[in-house]
C-alpha cells in the first residue's frame, strides 16, 4: 500500500530557510507573502521593497522544472491602492521568469461594495522558462475562493485549482509552502497526494499547520 503523503512543518524565517535547504526537483511553491500589517516594522516601502525581494528570492529557489504560485490580496494603504498582482508580476520580470498564468479568485460575490482591502485575490503562476500550454483548462475567475481556516487563508478551492494545475500539468510532488499560516495549501496538497513542506515565523501557526486536515470531499462550509 503506498503510504501517506507526508507533511513537514518547520518554524523559521522563511527566505533565511530556503537559503539553507536547496530545491529537490519536483518541487513547485504554493504561498502568500505577508501583508505590511504583518510586518509592520519595516513601514510601508520597506515592505514593498521586501515583497518584491522575497518572490525573487522564491523564483530562483524553486528547480528548473517546477513553478511558483503566489496568492495575494490587494489593499488600500493610506488612501493608495497597492497592486499586489503586480508586485510579484515585477518579481518575475525582474528575474526574467515567465508568467505562465494569472487568475481572479473571488472572496466575495460579485458585486459587493468593499471599503479597504479587495474582495477578490490575484494568483499568479511563474516559472522560470514559459512552460507548454495546459493539456486542461480551469477558469480564469474562480467565483468562490472556498471554505478558509482563518481570515488571511488561502481558500480551499484556489489551494485546490493550483494543486490539479501542479498535478495535471508539471511534475510536482512536492509542494513548498514558505509563508505557511495555518496551512491550507499544505493541507489541500496532502488531501490530493501531494507533500507538502511549510515553513511559518510563528509557534502558533505552525502547530495549526500541522493540525489542518481539509476534506475535499465533505460539503462545502461556510466560504465566504
Ligand atoms: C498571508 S499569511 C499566510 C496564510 C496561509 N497561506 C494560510 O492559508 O493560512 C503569511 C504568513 O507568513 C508568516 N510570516 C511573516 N513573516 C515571515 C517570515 N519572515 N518567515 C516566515 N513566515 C513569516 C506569518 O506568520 C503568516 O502566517
Amino acid at each position: 500500500m503506498p503510504s501517506p503523503p507526508r507533511r513537514h512543518i518547520v518554524q523559521a524565517e522563511a527566505l533565511a530557510w530556503l537559503d539553507a535547504n536547496p530545491a529537490e526537483p519536483g518541487t513547485s511553491v504554493i504561498t502568500s507573502l505577508p501583508d505590511v500589517s504583518e510586518v509592520a516594522e519595516l513601514g510601508f516601502e520597506g515592505w514593498r521593497g521586501w515583497f518584491v525581494g522575497a518572490a525573487r528570492r522564491i523564483l530562483r529557489w524553486i528547480p528548473p522544472d517546477g513553478v511558483a504560485i503566489f496568492f495575494q490580496s490587494d489593499i488600500r494603504h493610506h488612501g493608495v491602492w497597492v497592486d499586489k498582482g503586480y508586485l510579484v508580476a515585477r518579481a518575475a520580470e525582474e528575474e526574467a521568469a515567465s508568467l505562465v498564468w494569472h487568475k481572479i479568485v473571488l472572496r466575495k460575490e460579485a458585486g459587493f461594495q468593499s471599503y479597504g482591502r479587495a474582495t477578490y485575490s490575484h494568483m499568479l503562476c511563474i516559472s522560470q522558462k514559459p512552460r507548454p500550454l495546459p493539456t486542461r483548462p480551469s477558469p480564469d475567475v474562480l467565483p468562490d475562493a472556498g471554505f478558509k481556516p482563518w481570515s488571511r487563508a488561502m481558500g480551499v478551492e484556489a489551494c485546490r485549482l493550483a494543486c490539479r494545475y501542479l498535478l495535471e500539468e508539471t511534475a510536482t510532488r512536492i509542494v513548498v509552502d514558505p509563508f505557511c499560516g495555518h496551512g491550507t495549501a499544505l493541507a489541500v496538497a496532502n488531501a490530493l497526494g501531494l507533500d507538502a513542506i511549510g515553513i511559518d515565523i510563528g509557534a502558533r501557526k505552525c502547530r495549526a499547520a500541522r493540525n489542518l486536515v481539509i476534506d475535499l470531499e465533505a460539503p462545502p462550509g461556510p466560504s465566504r
